[in-house]
């Protein structure tokens, strides 16, 4: 693994990497388990791939921890990612601490119970001046959701003269997204064969490099990451351009 790590440290580390950590339930019913166990040990996986973040340079990792669509899901389902969520911020607030990780949040937070806000907000207080990475918890998240809300913001700013409709571009639709202080994703993941975007960063995955894996979350640790890192570093990333202009690096 060590080898793996030299080698893509030679090249581009993707910037802001945001995954959809898929498969807890599935992997949980692999091992004749109930799906809240997969969930406990995708805790595990959230914690390596912070780590490994880290250890590489990657500074943005967004994850998507629960969507607007994940209510749904049996309560006692619900019930226990919350009360991880709030086990996992205690436990790894020192981590997050000794490691310079700030962490974040996007997603209608007014929702989730009380007791998960309050541990977030604490989180959020005392992470806010570390600058190593920034590890982005999409918790209540939907991008439609997000984008509506953008829409309606915009739309007050016009009625109360604030802004006009020429002004509108897409930097002020940038700064009224839920991820108005992160940069666009450069790298997007998906854990357990699925192959849909589903409902994640619609806006901020306009130019991203897409990997899907069929390794289910609990499974993907340090070596998957990175082997996902090299597959990101082969890929010619040219944002509309030709592949001549981005060997010569020329913008005419
Ligand atoms: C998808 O697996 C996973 C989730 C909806 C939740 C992810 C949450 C965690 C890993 C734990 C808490 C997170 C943090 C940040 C501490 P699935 O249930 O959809 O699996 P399936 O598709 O196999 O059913």
């Amino acid at each position: 693994m060590e080898n793996l790590k030299k080698t893509i440290l030679q090249n581009t580390i993707p910037n802001h990497v945001a995954i959809i950590m898929d498969g807890n339930g599935r992997w949980a019913k692999q091992q004749g388990k109930p799906r809240t166990f997969g969930h406990k040990k995708g805790v595990d996986s959230v914690r390596a791939i912070i780590e490994a973040s880290v250890e590489i340079g990657v500074n943005y990792l967004t994850l998507y921890a629960f969507s607007t669509e994940n209510w749904n899901r049996p309560k006692l389902e619900v019930r226990t990612l919350m009360s991880l969520l709030v086990s996992s911020l205690r436990k790894e607030l020192k981590t997050f601490v000794d490691n310079d990780i700030k962490l974040l949040t996007i997603g209608d937070l007014s929702h989730l119970p009380k007791k998960v806000q309050k541990e977030l907000t604490e989180v959020i207080e005392k992470t806010k001046n570390n600058k190593t990475l920034t590890l982005t918890l999409a918790l209540n998240y939907g991008a439609r959701d997000e984008i509506v809300n953008v829409i309606k913001k915009i739309s007050k700013k016009v009625v109360n003269n604030q802004l006009s409709i020429e002004e509108i571009n897409e930097k002020i639709i940038n700064n009224h997204l839920y991820t108005f202080s992160l940069p666009d994703v450069d790298f997007l993941i998906r854990t357990s064969g699925e192959k849909r975007i589903s409902n994640f960063l619609l806006w901020q995955v306009a130019y991203a490099e897409f990997y899907f894996t069929t390794v289910l979350w609990p499974d993907f640790k340090e070596e998957n990451y990175y082997k996902s890192i090299l597959e990101y570093q082969k890929r010619e990333r040219r944002f509309g351009k030709t592949s001549e202009q981005i060997e010569k690096n020329i913008n005419e």
